[in-house]
């Protein structure tokens, strides 16, 4: 049987009010809500489904738009303020675009014996702003992340992705240049 689920199509940009099923938003195209419908279908039944929800749409979206919030809540039959704690408690989850190159610096214990603090006290100047920010030219978005699994390389960070070891602060202004024009750090 379909599941019926309310949301709010004015707070999305469609603007029509009512209500829609998981199918019927699923087939909204690339928007924030067909994703999050796909993501709901895909999980709703699994135990702890609030997360890998999350995750599928920050994986496909790149962060997770607050439009998304109500139909995940109504489908888990929880809170919109629980679903919102979720979203805001990991610092994983983006909730606005990020600008630029994704920059993530490993605050880990590990990394931070190896001078992660000083490179983060850099990057945090070098960019203008602080983690889950973009710096004010758009160049990159700075976030936290806790271990890369490199532990003995550090201080380490992540660029789009790609990791990098041993980064001082001179191989990190170099690491985002390469990654501003698209190359790779020699
Ligand atoms: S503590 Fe930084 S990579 Fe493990």
């Amino acid at each position: 049987m379909s599941r019926k689920a309310s949301v709010d199509l004015a707070s999305t940009g469609g603007a029509r009010g009512g209500s829609l099923s998981l199918e019927e938003a699923a087939r909204f195209g690339d928007t924030a809500i067909a994703v999050a419908a796909k993501a709901i279908a895909a999980h709703r039944n699994r135990p702890g489904a609030l997360l890998p929800i999350l995750h599928d749409i920050q994986d496909a979206l790149g962060y997770v738009p607050e439009d998304c919030v109500g139909l995940i809540a109504e489908n888990l039959q929880r809170s919109r303020a629980e679903v919102h704690g979720v979203l805001t408690f990991y610092p994983h989850f983006r909730r606005a675009p990020a600008a630029g190159a994704v920059v993530g610096v490993c605050r880990a214990e590990a990394c931070q014996a190896r001078g992660a603090n000083e490179l983060i006290r850099h990057a945090q100047a070098r960019l203008g702003c602080g983690f889950h920010e973009a710096g004010a030219d758009g160049e990159a978005t700075l976030e936290p992340v806790y271990c890369l699994g490199l532990c003995a390389q550090g201080p380490a960070i992540e660029v789009n992705g790609e990791r990098h070891v041993h980064v001082t602060p001179e191989r990190f202004d170099a690491i985002l240049e390469r990654a501003r024009y698209g190359g790779r750090e020699a």
